[in-house]
């Protein structure tokens, strides 16, 4: 905390001085953005709904972060539910956006196991092959330009570090990792792309899996440039042992590494203790990142309680963002964010 608050001041002092800074916070808001405190990309994922619907939840955005991710807009289950019938609208939303808001997009995600549509599921090997090139190459070249990250492949590992045993990889085999990689890269080669996955915050198995993984793709040329870190922690378990480490020996690979989807949930009711805790993992989640030169990125999966998938999938848990129902801030913004 000593050593961050100079750091913050001068930065804060460059973006005052460069006109950055906006006054049109609520009262109870802090008055310089998050995205003003750091050099990093900030974000948060988004629905394109809530950005259509909600003129507080957009403007709250729009103030604070300058990357989005579409939460559910650009999975496959959502572009192409139905063989042939696709559906850009949501995620052609999220970018209009962020371009008339002059933010960055991460891509999200392009070969996942889960809302996977059931056709895709079905088909025979080489088919499915010749399916997965498309829909890869379909949508990487459909945002081609604008799109500063892809998540290509996610949530490939299982906790144990072994691979999660996926239709990908029970039809095509292992090999599908790079095979992604480069027909993604093919698609546009500007864009940064990653692995992403949870509980690989700290070191452990799984982490060692990633670390080899990239290692062995970095080796073998594919074009992987980073790993995404999702972050969902709760304040029942414990902060990830030796983050920072992790991030560090990651980048030591040659990559990128971004904080993809933070929230710190919290068994309901939350109180004042219970949100001291969320404050200090949301703090050791940004302070981490601060410190390694090639985390470029900090992005939270979701920013308001009014809306987060916490509850749905963990009954009896939730407020897991930096922001409450209403909107204004909670401790852990403040904590991160003192100006
Ligand atoms: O859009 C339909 C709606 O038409 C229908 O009425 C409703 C009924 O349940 O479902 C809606 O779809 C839901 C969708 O979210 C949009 O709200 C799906 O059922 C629901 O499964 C889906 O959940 C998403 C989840 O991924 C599914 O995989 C969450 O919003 C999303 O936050 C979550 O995000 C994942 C990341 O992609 C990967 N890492 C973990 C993270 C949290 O689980």
């Amino acid at each position: 905390m000593l050593r961050r608050i100079p750091i913050k001041r001068a930065l804060m002092t460059a973006a005052i001085v460069a006109g950055i800074v906006v006054g049109q916070a609520p009262a109870a808001s802090a008055s310089v953005p998050l995205k003003a405190i750091t050099h990093k990309y900030v974000g948060s994922a988004v629905a394109a709904q809530y950005l259509a619907n909600e003129p507080d939840y957009r403007a709250v955005l729009t103030r604070e972060f300058d990357n989005v991710t579409p939460e559910n807009e650009m999975k496959w289950g959502t572009v192409e539910a139905v063989r042939g019938q696709y559906d850009w609208s949501g995620a052609d939303a999220i970018v209009r956006y962020a371009q008339a808001t002059h933010k960055t997009v991460r891509g999200h995600t392009l070969v996942w196991h889960s809302q996977l549509p059931d056709w895709v599921a079905a088909l025979p090997a080489d088919e499915l092959r010749r399916v997965l090139r498309d829909h890869i190459t379909t949508e990487v070249k459909r945002y081609k330009g604008k799109i500063r990250a892809w998540d290509v492949v996610n949530e490939i590992f299982n906790e144990d570090g072994t691979r999660r045993d996926t239709v990908f990889r029970q039809k095509l085999g292992d090999g599908f990792v790079a095979d992604v990689f480069r027909w993604a890269h093919a698609a546009d080669p500007a864009a940064t792309l990653y692995i992403n996955d949870y509980n690989i915050e700290g070191i452990n198995p799984k982490s060692d899996a990633v670390y080899d993984l990239v290692k062995t793709l970095r080796r073998q040329g594919v074009p992987i440039g980073g790993v995404g870190v999702q972050a969902h922690l709760s304040i029942q378990y414990g902060f990830p042992g030796q983050y920072r480490e992790n991030l560090a020996r990651l980048t030591k690979l040659g990559v990128d590494v971004a904080v993809t989807e933070a929230d710190v949930r919290i068994p309901t009711p939350a109180d004042a203790a219970k949100l001291d805790t969320q404050a200090s993992y949301f703090d050791q989640l940004w302070d981490g990142c601060q410190a390694v030169r090639r985390c470029v990125e900090f992005t939270t999966w979701g920013f308001t309680d009014r809306h987060s998938w916490v509850p749905d999938v963990f009954p009896g848990e939730g407020a897991a963002c930096l922001f409450d129902e209403n909107l204004q801030p909670k401790p852990a913004y403040l904590r991160i964010n003192p100006w």
